[in-house]
């Protein structure tokens, strides 16, 4: 199976929206998210990114908490995909050039980042669609 992981500046709103959205979209894909900074370290899924989840019925992992990316799981992924266009130069300084080849941004436009917009719902319609595009792209 391929092995994606979504990136974000914080891995508590938008990659984690995207991880268990794609997750509810497919079980033929090994699925994990990170962020490319290390703020968050620990924490848990913010919670307007819990709500969108309950509110539309998408199970997730109440558990987890935020992970910023390393080379081992860069090395390991078939798929990195960048939320933004900040998330994108991110990686591409933090990943040695050999790995560029597998990061990819998640849309052409930036997913706007609610942490900074308050908007989850937003969000979570262009995730949802962004997700449904990456499941035809990868199966
Ligand atoms: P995310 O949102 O990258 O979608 O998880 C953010 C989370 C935290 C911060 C910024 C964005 N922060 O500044 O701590």
């Amino acid at each position: 199976m391929k092995t994606i992981v979504f990136v974000c500046l914080g891995n508590i709103c938008r990659s984690p929206m995207a991880e268990f959205v794609m997750k509810n979209l497919t079980d033929q894909l090994i699925i994990e998210s990170r962020a490319t900074s290390s703020w968050e370290h620990g924490n848990p899924i913010h919670r307007g990114t819990q709500a969108i989840f309950q509110q539309y019925h998408i199970p997730y992992n109440s558990q987890k908490t935020s992970q910023q990316i390393t080379l081992e799981t860069a090395e390991q992924a078939d798929y990195i995909i960048g939320m933004d266009s900040q998330n994108i130069a991110d990686l591409k300084k933090m990943l040695p050039e050999r790995l560029h080849t597998k990061i990819h941004p998640f849309t052409t436009h930036s997913v706007p980042d609610p942490w900074y917009t308050g908007d989850f719902e937003e969000t979570y319609r262009i995730v949802k669609e962004g997700c449904a595009v990456w499941k035809n792209r990868l199966l």
